[in-house]
């Protein structure tokens, strides 16, 4: 039995850290759990740092999984990660900056969970890639680690995926139904995953994080290491373009 705190409970891959810095994913059938308890009382003492950094990748899970390339990306996954962004989007500053508000803990509690479904199914892709060098060789969050190059690899997957990004946009922020166009509405997505970020206290640069311009040439290299991940991006990822997204989000 599980009782998590974030969407876990229903992958069957587990991330362990070989060595000193890389990390690496398991995947079996046994790490899934036969019954998970969804608690939000057990997130309630969750600093607002850490709701913050967990809610971000809840929703990089569904949006990778929407826009996932994978074969496994199916029409019951992409509910999944519809359906998950509309409960994240609409809590997460709630359950940020009110962290007593059960209500908000429940609905963040669901929608990882569903965002778990959705890439339990259709796995996700560059912006985890690219967020564990980050985890695994400076010890940042695994959350903070997506938050830092979210904004950046959806800008660069945005030439091959703006009609999917468009199609989740409102779901996420619903003003953004408003927006007129694929492409206008993509980018102002975009514009709003980056300003969450910023919203919800998140440093946003590397810099921030005391990560050095010196290391982002490994970074790049040890991102390109993550080929399960990176055969899901809607965009082919080369080691040149990981180093410009790397220094994009420097
Ligand atoms: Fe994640």
């Amino acid at each position: 039995m599980l009782v998590p705190t974030t969407g876990s409970e229903v992958t069957p891959v587990s991330i362990i850290t070989v060595g000193d810095e890389e990390k690496r994913g398991v995947s079996s059938p046994l790490i899934l759990p036969d019954l998970a308890i969804l608690d939000p009382g057990i997130t309630i003492g969750l600093p607002p740092a850490i709701t913050a950094a967990t809610g971000v990748d809840a929703m990089v899970h569904a949006i990778e999984a929407y826009a996932s390339k994978s074969a496994n990306n199916n029409p019951v996954s992409r509910v999944l990660a519809r359906e998950a962004l509309r409960l994240l989007g609409a809590n997460i500053e709630t359950a940020v900056f009110d962290g007593r508000n059960v209500a908000a803990r429940g609905a963040m509690l669901l929608g990882s969970m569903l965002a778990g479904q959705a890439f339990a199914n259709s796995p996700v892709a560059a912006v985890h890639a690219l967020a564990y060098p980050i985890g695994g060789t400076f010890h940042v969050p695994h959350g903070l680690s997506n938050a830092l190059v979210l904004p950046h690899v959806l800008r660069f997957n945005a030439p091959c995926a703006a009609q999917l990004y468009a199609e989740i946009a409102a779901d996420a922020f619903p003003h953004l139904a408003s927006e007129e166009g694929t492409q206008a509405r993509c980018a102002a997505f975009i514009e709003e995953l980056a300003g969450l970020s910023k919203k919800l206290g998140m440093q946003t640069r590397l810099r921030e994080v005391n990560i050095g311009e010196e290391h982002l040439a490994k970074m790049a290299a040890d991102a390109m290491k993550q080929t399960r991940l990176l055969v899901n991006n809607p965009r082919e990822v080369s080691e040149a373009d990981a180093l410009a997204i790397y220094r994009a989000a420097w």
